[in-house]
């Protein structure tokens, strides 16, 4: 049977490499409309948790899961021999950055080494969804899946890109309603892999080539980071100009045309946007290309946990006190609100940036129960209790987790700093804001 008669029917076995925050999600997604999913990693004990039905990622919830799970439609394995069993296979392993900050595609070359071992000859449909410099897909998979000409690609396989836009914690956009963008080595591959994620998404956006997919993802995210820069900048610049910049962005996003609001923060976090713009200025560099917004917008971005320290440096000095043996409170240490996630987290610069200073420090995080900080383990502190509140020279709020009461902290502690707007609104003379 053809892969395409094979997608169609919902026959075709689905495979993910990679069950992080994207290719789990993705996973569910496939097995819920009815395909028999196989989702491989290299971790045994996420493999096992799956294979449980017990979910790890917040946008997965364990009911459907374990449900599939049950069901047989989806099975995690750590036995890469099973990819020659599958019909498509979707890539969603990491690509984050050298300490260079030159890319790391080690994952995905781990993931193709696996691909090339096992291999399904009958026209297998092999998805990027990585992030990653645009020519990835062309010049690192191509050559290894065509194996020196053994195999051609349009008629032994089909080779795809085709981004993930997953937006963790986001209640509104999740896989199935926001548009995929698909882009194929050749017009095939791009039509099958449009049929593929036609079956699971409502929208699907085909490009001309593999190169548009992975500049898609760039530029989406690249965007985020350059506006972010710029209006984290207007923050330090409105500070200065004694100006209320939240209050500015919230005015400006009354007009209904030609402004998008962007927020100030303590730093950038995740896996995205502090990352793939450098995806993007690395390939730019070898053709000769300085990006310079992007670099821009690093340095400005970058600088802000040392902003904030600045304010905690700041408040407690209208107070009499030093950041020397101050017993601060970070506030949320996820890198966004309502996820579980760490990775590149600002608060992780603004504790290391406090210690350095001599600050003894705690946090609390309701998706946090403990922290591994140095050689210690930190437990999180409820700032529900005000008793447990009374200890600290100051609290700075990191994470806008939306489950979090911030109010429980006025009052209780003399000093806080606010980076996310949680007080938007309360006038109270502990309140030092970004
Ligand atoms: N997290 C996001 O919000 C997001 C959004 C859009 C795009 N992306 C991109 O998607 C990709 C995956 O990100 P993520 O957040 O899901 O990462 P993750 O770290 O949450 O998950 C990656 C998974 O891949 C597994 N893995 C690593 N190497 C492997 C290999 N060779 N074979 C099999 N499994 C392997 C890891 O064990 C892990 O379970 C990255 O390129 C990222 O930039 C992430």
């Amino acid at each position: 049977m053809s892969i395409e008669k094979k997608i169609l029917s919902r026959e075709a076995v689905v495979g993910i490499i990679g069950c992080g925050y994207v290719g789990l999600p993705l996973a569910l997604e496939f097995a819920k409309k009815g395909f028999r999913v196989v989702a491989f990693d290299l971790d045994a004990p996420r493999v096992d948790q799956i294979n449980r039905g017990i979910s790890y990622i917040p946008d997965v919830p364990t009911p459907e899961l374990s449900e599939c799970v049950k069901k047989g439609t989806l099975v995690a394995t750590t036995d890469f021999s099973r990819l020659a069993t599958a019909d498509t296979v979707s890539i969603c392993v990491p690509t984050p950055l050298r300490k260079t900050k030159d890319p790391d595609i080690s994952y995905i070359v781990s993931a193709l080494d696996n691909l090339v071992a096992n291999r399904n000859p009958n026209g297998q449909l092999i998805i990027l969804e990585s992030t990653t410099y645009p020519g990835t897909t062309r010049e690192v998979m191509l050559p290894a899946l065509e194996a020196e000409g053994a195999f051609k690609v349009g008629k032994d396989f089909f080779l795809a890109f085709s981004p993930e836009r997953v937006d963790p914690g986001n209640p509104v956009f999740n896989i199935v309603n926001t548009p995929k963008v698909v882009g194929g080595i050749t017009p095939e591959c791009t039509r099958l892999a449009s049929l593929l994620y036609g079956s699971i998404v409502d929208r699907v956006m085909p490009v001309t080539s593999t190169e548009s997919a992975e500049m898609v993802k760039l530029l989406e995210n690249t965007f985020r980071s350059v506006n972010i820069g710029l209006v984290n900048e207007l923050a330090l610049m409105s500070h200065n100009l004694n100006l209320n910049i939240w209050e500015i962005i919230e005015a400006a996003a009354t007009k209904p045309f030609g402004f998008m609001p962007f927020y100030p923060g303590p730093g950038l976090g995740g896996h995205c946007i502090p990352i793939d713009p450098h995806y993007l200025s690395w390939k730019a560099r070898q053709t000769g290309f300085e990006a310079r917004f992007i670099e821009l917008a690093g340095v400005v971005n970058g600088s802000m946990p040392h902003h904030v320290v600045n304010r905690v440096a700041y408040g407690l000095n209208e107070q009499t006190k030093c950041l020397k043996n101050a017993k601060i409170l970070v506030v949320g240490v996820a890198y966004k609100k309502d996820v579980n996630d760490l990775r590149e987290s600002p608060a992780l610069d603004v504790m290391a940036l406090l210690e350095k200073s001599g600050a003894v420090l705690s946090y609390s995080d309701p998706y946090f129960p403990t922290l591994k900080w140095g050689a210690e383990t930190l437990s999180s502190v409820d700032i529900s209790k005000p008793e447990a509140l009374k200890k600290f020279d100051c609290a700075v709020v990191i994470t806008n987790h939306t489950k979090v009461d911030y109010k429980t902290l006025l009052g209780a502690v003399p000093l806080i700093v606010d980076t996310r707007n949680v007080f938007k609104g309360t006038s109270h003379p502990s309140i030092v804001s970004l």
